[in-house]
């Protein structure tokens, strides 16, 4: 099934939209590992109709991002409309996607994300509205359902579809689950049967195999990663390998996650501004990027506490050479 946009390979692994993860700087890392496809973190429609700056800031990415699909959200179908046409005229994404997933209370109150998964003749009438207000191919994600009870991927997918949906991406757990219990691949299987358009798999893929498998266990025309990725931007590359029947590389070692680490931070003083917001926002990634090392609870620490780049660059110095470091 052909995706409505190009991608270095026919089966692309893509970066999934995560509000304060998948900024631009953790996008183009992980293109430059291997992610075929970024997304932007969503973007309420409301928001991006008043102009709010912080919102569009939202939208903003760089050639070297592209194929990227820029995220939007909201239950009011005329603003969902001037937003699409808006990011289309000012931004010119490759798609545009839009979130009726997100489970955060804020949102579902104003029937936005996965709010939207209660009422789908009001789905039907957003994805229409943004149809009708761009040229760009327009892609939804979704979860499975509200809660157990309307948990219904396939009459959810195939409306989706027949309101013109060009691509479909479902991270299969109801909006009650939240985060826990485990994303059911059998309804990514049962959605991919059903639906003409491609469908994109995702939830709970943490491993290169993992990639692999679920390709394997559900027939869907791409994966999505998301927490997976978190310091780990190697998991494209290696599941690219073993999609490809290849061997994959050794695993980063600790010198080569703290050099990506450091490109990575470098990136965010770039992109997002040489300030302390922008080191505190990136505590997180700094941490991400220890797991699993030796001694990696008290580094994390550490890291979590640096007020500049440097500071953590200097905590990394001295973990691969101690005694230099000291000296
Ligand atoms: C921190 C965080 C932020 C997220 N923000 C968004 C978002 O902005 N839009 C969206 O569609 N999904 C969002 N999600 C959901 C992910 O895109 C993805 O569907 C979910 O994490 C399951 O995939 P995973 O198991 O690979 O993480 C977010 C998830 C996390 C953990």
């Amino acid at each position: 099934m052909q995706l409505p946009y190009s991608s270095a390979h026919p089966f692309p692994l893509l970066l999934a939209p995560m509000a304060g993860v998948s900024e631009a700087p953790f996008r183009q890392i992980c293109r430059r590992m291997g992610a075929d496809v970024v997304l932007s973190e969503f973007l309420s429609s409301e928001a991006i109709r008043r102009r709010i700056r912080n919102t569009l800031e939202g939208a903003e990415f760089e050639e070297v991002e592209r194929p990227i699909g820029i995220q939007i959200y909201g239950a009011d179908p005329n603003a969902m409309a001037e937003a699409a046409g808006l990011i289309t005229e000012h931004y010119q994404p490759e798609f545009i996607d839009i979130n009726f997933g997100c489970p955060v209370k804020k949102v579902v109150q104003r029937n936005g994300g996965s709010g939207c998964l209660r009422d789908l003749d009001l789905v039907d009438r957003i994805i229409r509205a943004v149809i009708g207000a761009t040229h760009l191919p327009v892609t939804v994600k979704t979860r499975s359902g509200w809660n157990d009870e309307l948990r219904d991927p396939v009459s959810i997918a195939l409306r989706m579809q027949e309101a013109g949906a060009r691509a479909f991406t479902l991270h299969a757990r109801t909006r009650t689950q939240m985060f826990s219990g485990k994303a059911n691949w059998d309804e990514i299987a049962r959605v991919v049967q059903a639906l003409d358009i491609p469908v994109i798999g995702n939830g709970d893929v943490a491993t290169a195999e993992d990639i692999v498998r679920m390709r394997d266990h559900t027939g869907c025309a791409g994966i999505m990663v998301g927490r997976g990725a978190f310091g780990n931007p190697w998991l494209f590359r290696d599941g690219r390998a073993l999609l490809q029947g290849g061997a994959r590389a050794p695993a980063a070692d600790a010198t080569e996650r703290f050099r990506v680490a450091m490109e990575h931070a470098r990136l965010a003083l770039r992109l997002q501004g040489d300030n302390r917001k922008t080191v505190v926002e990136f505590r997180k990634h700094l941490g991400w990027y220890t797991k699993g090392l030796h001694g990696a609870s008290e580094l994390r620490q550490r890291l979590f506490q640096v007020e500049s780049m440097a500071e953590a660059e200097a905590i990394f110095l001295e973990y691969l050479d101690p005694v230099t470091a000291v000296a």
